[in-house]
């Protein structure tokens, strides 16, 4: 799991233990939090947890960071990519800022993918599951940094896993509504959100799938076909 300690990886760790997971490795950045999630990955009934430290600003370490990852598991069935960082109106004038959003929501993830990606297609077989989000589709105003990140992480998923096809390699993207979580914590409701049981639902239904994408809402989907018809005039007006 890379962004181990993301609220929505810990959705999906849970649903995955309720069938029965027998290893994770969970790589964040923070030793309180990867204790925590560690304990709960436990609880949920994984037997053998692992911790994996990495900063996602340091994007020369990311190869490295996943094959640790790799070496701790041993066979790996699926990686789940969950870091990202939002960006807000407050800080769209901030270069520093606009770097850290995109080395943690774009560069990081997209070096760390392909690595996950060779190590995977040298084993035969596997999953990756990229957490993109539904504003990936059409970019607005109120988080243009984060959005165009995803965008450019949601489309590098999709060519990565054409890259894939034939090897027995998987990659599927998933595409949510707002969650609360502490990502967004303090904003409000939008339509389309959504929660973290819901989306780890989602992927454990995409997992047996083997859709390419996943909305969550499946709405979403129709919803955001809709969004690329509205004219730039009325898009900007939009609140949310
Ligand atoms: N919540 C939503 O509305 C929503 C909607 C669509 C898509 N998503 C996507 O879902 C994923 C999980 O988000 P979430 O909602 O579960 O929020 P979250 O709990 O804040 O998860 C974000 C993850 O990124 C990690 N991260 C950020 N900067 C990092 C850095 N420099 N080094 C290492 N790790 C770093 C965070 O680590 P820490 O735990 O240490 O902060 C955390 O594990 C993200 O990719 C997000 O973009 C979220």
């Amino acid at each position: 799991m890379l962004g181990g300690t993301s609220d929505l990886a810990g959705a999906v760790v849970r649903a995955l233990a309720r069938r029965r997971l027998r290893a994770v490795v969970l790589a964040g950045r923070d030793d309180e939090r990867l204790a925590l999630a560690s304990q709960a990955a436990s609880a949920a009934g994984v037997p053998d947890v692992r911790a994996v430290r990495f900063d996602a600003q340091d994007v020369d370490e990311a190869a490295r960071v996943v094959d640790e990852c790799f070496d701790a598991a041993g066979s790996v069935d699926l990686v789940l990519s969950a870091v990202g960082v939002l960006s807000h109106r407050r800080d769209e004038l901030d270069p520093a800022r606009t770097a850290e959003v995109v080395s943690a929501t774009y560069s990081w993830p997209a070096v760390a993918l392909t690595r996950a990606a060779a190590r995977l297609r040298d084993q035969g077989h596997g999953r990756i599951v990229v957490l993109s989000s539904v504003a990936a589709v059409r970019v607005r105003r109120e988080n243009f940094v984060y959005a165009s990140a995803k965008s450019g992480l949601d489309d590098f998923s999709i060519g990565l896993g054409e890259a894939l096809r034939g090897t027995g390699v998987v990659v599927q993207v998933v595409r949510p509504g707002r969650v609360p979580t502490k990502m967004t914590e303090g904003l409000p409701s939008v339509p389309m959100s959504t929660t973290p049981d819901a989306v780890a639902d989602a992927v454990m239904a995409g997992l047996a799938s083997g859709a390419t994408v996943i909305w969550v809402p499946a709405v979403a989907r129709w919803a955001l076909a809709a969004a690329l018809l509205v004219p730039r005039s009325l898009w900007r007006r939009i609140p949310g």
